[in-house]
């Protein structure tokens, strides 16, 4: 017999076909079972009647409890009122494993308790949808820089320096010397762009950031593309480009995950290019004058020259029905690599991208300073060690050209179009403050 995947069940409408899989529930009366069965493709109703499979077989499928692990045998049916259009009319099935005292049943359990449980959490509706939709991210990313002429250029984990700042390193011991666990692969990248004019560089990066915020992980996966001989202008269209494809990607081929976590898909449907553009001065004034307006809300209070919190993210962004980028920063609150504005010194060309629907900073990115000497003086100013970044200097000293990238964080994203409130669900196991388990 023909053993198939739940998520193929539509191509065998009428045939007689073998699924295996867990038990995700099951209900019914004394005569007739309506098992639910879920193979890691999908979930399909399973129905089971005493009269057709007799007092045995019905006995132990009513017997079978939550994720105990099954074959089941049946003819397949379309059905539109069935989870999934198709249903399975039972005709053998048989046990492989017990399951007993599963510890998430379907009634609500905190957070903790399910984060504790993660390595089986991972199973259920929701999350399994989630990381559906981060598989199908991770591929449409890659499809987008791959079709315009990008290379993929994986950078170091172990790294000498600091990229964005020296506050949040992880350090970790490199034989008889130390290392930090990398916070960016974009230097590294640099070097790729320099070699390979269009590059990218995808994988884990690592912050020691002491924030237990709905935005922050210890490690998160970072896109970082960088491309030689490109200014602000074209950095803002290819992270639009990028924006608008990877949502259209989701939208047209998760949206069954999309509609197993309820999320209203009309605000991401209307997201169209061009995204609008604020200069930080502008921010700034709307910043200041919204604490002005409401006094009694806390941590609004806002000055020129600061940084942006999570809620000052979110009034910027909520007039727009699309993801909007903030320009043109003061260079103090800036790693030292952005370059500066020529006409306006204190500024950089630099920006971030802020998601709809107060999803908040979603890319980060700028022009690099392509100056030598403007650069050894910038790493003085941060007070970086100027020997961890000889290499760095020689792209200055060996044809240095305009040049820069960004940084888009997967699992901000991945929050951003599932509409779940927290990044922790949208990587399998999170890092964050005070979790490092399971
Ligand atoms: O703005 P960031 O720090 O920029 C960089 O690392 C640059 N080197 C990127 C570049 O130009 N190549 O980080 C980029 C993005 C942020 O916009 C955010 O989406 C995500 O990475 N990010 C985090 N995601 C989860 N947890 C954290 N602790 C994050 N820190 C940054
Ligand atoms: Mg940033």
């Amino acid at each position: 017999m023909k053993r198939v995947y739940v998520e193929d069940l539509s191509r065998h409408t009428g045939e007689q076909v073998e699924i295996a899989g867990w038990l995700y529930n099951q209900r019914g009366t004394a005569k007739l079972r309506f098992l639910l069965v879920r193979d890691g493709s999908g979930i399909v109703q399973c129905i089971a009647a005493k009269n057709e499979l007799g007092e045995g077989l019905f006995a132990l499928a009513r017997s079978l409890t939550q994720e105990t692990s099954l074959a089941i045998r049946g003819t397949v049916r379309a059905d539109e009122r069935a989870p999934g259009g198709y249903e399975l009319l039972v005709t053998d099935l048989a046990k492989i494993n017990d399951a007993h005292d599963y510890p998430i049943t379907p009634k609500e359990h905190g957070t903790p308790f399910l984060l504790d449980r993660r390595h089986l959490w991972l199973r259920s509706k929701k999350q399994h949808a989630m990381l559906r939709i981060r598989h199908e991210l991770i591929w449409a990313i890659r499809d987008f820089f791959n079709n315009r002429g990008f290379i993929c250029f994986d950078t170091p984990m172990f790294t000498p320096n600091a990229v964005e700042g020296t506050t949040d390193l992880f350090a970790v011991n490199y034989f008889d010397t130390s290392a930090y666990l990398t916070q960016s692969g974009q230097l590294y990248a640099e070097a790729g762009a320099m070699a390979h004019g269009r590059v990218y560089t995808f994988g884990p990066t690592f912050r020691a950031e002491k924030s237990k915020t709905r935005r922050h992980l210890t490690e998160f996966w970072m896109v970082e593309p960088e491309v030689a001989f490109i200014d602000l202008d074209g950095l803002i269209e290819l992270a639009e480009e990028m924006t608008v494809y990877i949502v259209e990607r989701v939208l047209e081929r998760r949206c069954n995950e999309l509609a197993d976590l309820e999320r209203d898909t009309a605000p991401l449907e209307a997201i169209r290019r061009p995204f609008p553009r604020l200069h930080y001065d502008e921010a700034a004034e709307i910043l200041v004058e919204y604490a002005k307006q409401h006094p009694d809300e806390g941590g609004v209070e806002f000055k020129h020259g600061d940084d942006f919190g999570g809620r000052h993210e979110t009034i910027l962004s909520d007039p727009y029905h699309r993801p909007v980028f903030i320009t043109h920063f003061p260079a103090q609150i800036k790693p030292f690599y952005m370059k500066r504005d020529p006409d306006r010194p204190d500024c950089v060309l630099g920006f971030d991208m802020l998601g709809s629907e107060g999803a908040g900073e979603l890319i980060g990115g700028s022009v690099r300073e392509d100056d030598h000497d403007t650069l050894v003086q910038r790493i003085r100013e941060h007070d970086l060690p100027m020997d961890a970044f000889d290499w760095y200097l020689d792209l200055r000293k060996y044809g240095s050209v305009p040049h820069g990238g960004f940084g888009l964080g997967l699992e901000r994203t991945i929050t951003w179009l599932s509409g779940r409130p927290h990044l922790r669900e949208a990587i399998p196991f999170p890092r964050m403050l005070y979790r490092m388990r399971p």
